[in-house]
């Protein structure tokens, strides 16, 4: 009981430094300024960031997709890039021992094969989402070691060539930047299972982009600067790691402009490819005209620091909608995405369209 009190006492505070910080948060270039942004065209955003190089995605939810018309319409109008929101993990894909299930991901493949669309691989091993069964198991260290590879080549050869980008282990780091302990991977194969995901994932599908995916990794800070050097290492060992998710879930404070474009830069400078992957900025508190130009703002932020980074390829949104976010309908934590529950464009879309066309890209659009 002392704990959830404890635990309830830290988040409160956690958000009301948020909620301080984020009202710091002023407008510091002209191009931040929002008059600026009534004169943005109407390029759709996706098609303006192709021409950046930049994939706009977003997280989907397969059956609303194969149920929904006007959710189907929004997604195939908006977005390059699916990543299935459930659907790619284990407690979907492998309710039981032995019996797989990918009906849900096939659809997804061949929706996006259909409409020209790619997909994203989300995820193969992380601790936040199990089945029953696996948790339940003592695991010997052969035994996981023999499971994990038969489970990712399974998984991965099923799709290979249809799904270029991969989430091999997503959230393996504590806050602090030392390995979750709380993982049944690394309590059975300590660090060594990471590097055998990877290499199993390269096999499934050599011509895969495989990615590690973290949250609180933005800035610089103990938890980057560790997952930094574990990187540089597994790459100077020739693990097959391609690139970085950054999810950016920031609704518990949001990096400085130039030390996100530095940690970017930094591992983009070790030959990785950069991927925004789980973007949301839901404002804390409930919403007020001035939050959600500030929300504009940082994601505004996000996006230049993309644009200037060689090898950001992919700006995924965690949800198409306000009305499709894992965030819910809580008023402690709302209106996260660019588009209303209405598929109406917000805000914040506008800045990132406004991002996309300030600079040669533009030209090449209206060619
Ligand atoms: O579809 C089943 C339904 O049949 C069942 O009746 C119901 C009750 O058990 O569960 C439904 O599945 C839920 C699923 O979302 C689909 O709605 C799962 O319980 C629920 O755990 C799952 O939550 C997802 C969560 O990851 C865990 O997988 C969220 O939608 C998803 O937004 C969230 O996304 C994660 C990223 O993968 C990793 N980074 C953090 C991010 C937010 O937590």
């Amino acid at each position: 009981m002392l704990s959830l009190i404890l635990h309830r006492l830290v988040f409160t505070f956690l958000v009301l430094v948020t909620n301080e910080r984020l009202q710091r948060v002023v407008p510091q270039a002209p191009s931040e300024d929002p008059r600026y942004w009534q004169f943005v065209t109407d390029v759709p955003l996706k098609d303006a960031l192709a021409a950046r190089g930049i994939l706009l995605g977003t997280a989907v939810r397969i059956e609303e997709l194969r149920k929904d018309p006007r959710y189907r319409k929004h997604i195939l109008e908006h977005f390059a890039l699916l990543t299935p929101e459930y659907e790619g993990k284990m407690a979907y894909i492998l309710p039981e021992p032995h019996k797989y299930r990918f009906a849900a991901l096939d659809r997804l493949v061949a929706f996006a094969k259909k409409y020209n669309k790619r997909v994203r691989g989300h995820t193969l091993i992380w601790s936040g989402d199990l089945p029953r069964w696996f948790k339940e198991k003592e695991w010997k260290p052969e035994e996981l070691r023999a499971f994990t590879e038969e489970y990712i080549f399974t998984v991965v050869s099923r799709y290979r060539g249809e799904i270029p980008y991969w989430d091999v282990v997503n959230e393996a780091l504590d806050l602090a930047g030392d390995w979750d302990e709380d993982n049944p991977w690394y309590e059975s194969l300590k660090e060594e299972y990471i590097p055998l995901a990877f290499h199993a994932a390269h096999r499934a599908d050599p011509n895969a982009l495989l990615f590690y995916n973290d949250f609180l990794i933005e800035g610089q800070g103990e938890k980057s600067d560790a997952l930094y050097n574990r990187v540089k290492r597994w790459k100077e060992e020739g693990v097959p790691i391609h690139g970085i998710g950054f999810q950016c879930h920031l609704f518990l404070g949001f990096p400085d402009r130039e030390e996100f474009l530095q940690n970017l830069k930094r591992f983009a400078d070790l030959g990785l490819k950069i991927h925004l992957t789980e973007v949301d900025l839901p404002l804390a508190f409930g919403a007020t005209p001035g939050k959600r130009l500030k929300q504009a703002i940082l994601y505004r932020r996000l996006m230049d620091a993309c644009l200037k980074v060689q090898g950001c390829e992919a700006f995924i949104t965690w949800g198409s909608d306000d009305g499709h976010s894992w965030t819910g309908k809580s008023r402690w934590f709302s209106e996260p995405l660019l588009f209303s529950p209405s598929f109406t464009p917000k805000l914040p879309y506008f800045a990132l369209l406004s991002a996309a066309l300030e600079r040669e890209g533009y030209s090449r659009l209206m060619e």
